[in-house]
């Protein structure tokens, strides 16, 4: 477990997740490229949702005095981080990997929230209620994505 009293691994940490969320946006925000509707449409809100998750994460490393930075440049930042191939071609290879995706940052947040509860300290009980809203959300579109799977053909 990582000892998160330590504002320099607390930066470090979040700053790693912002890496994570910024691979999530890219994965959205290509959302009108898509024959489906219903995927446009959810997907643009998502792409919404991730820029969100990424402007509270900097606002959170700003306020303790940290710099926000993605610490994997460039594209493909999920593949290299999570060793996930994901084929945009194929709309049901794409759909169950991002539905993949989102369950692995679910799973994340949902250590990082139990790491920052364990410790009493105000500010890290403060943190972990920010990132619980991201985990929420990030478990809401990863069954979105599952079930939408379901219905393709
Ligand atoms: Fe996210």
């Amino acid at each position: 477990m990582i000892s998160l009293v330590d504002d320099r691994k607390l930066i470090g940490e979040l700053n790693k997740i912002l890496t994570l969320e910024h691979g999530h946006l890219g994965m959205y925000e290509n959302y009108p490229d898509y024959k489906d509707k219903d995927i446009r449409r959810t997907f643009r809100r998502f792409m919404e949702i991730e820029i969100e998750h990424i402007n509270k994460l900097k606002n959170t490393i700003r306020n303790l005095g940290g710099k926000p930075f993605a610490i994997v440049e460039g594209g493909n930042i999920i593949g290299r981080m999570l060793g996930i191939t994901i084929q945009v071609s194929d709309i049901k290879n794409t759909l169950g990997s991002y539905s993949l995706i989102e369950k692995k940052s679910f799973e994340g947040y949902s250590k990082f929230v139990l790491d920052l509860e364990e410790d009493a300290e105000k500010r890290n009980q403060f943190i972990a209620e920010i990132a619980v809203s991201n985990m929420l959300e990030a478990d809401l579109m990863h069954l979105w994505l599952k079930d939408k799977l379901k219905t393709m053909r």
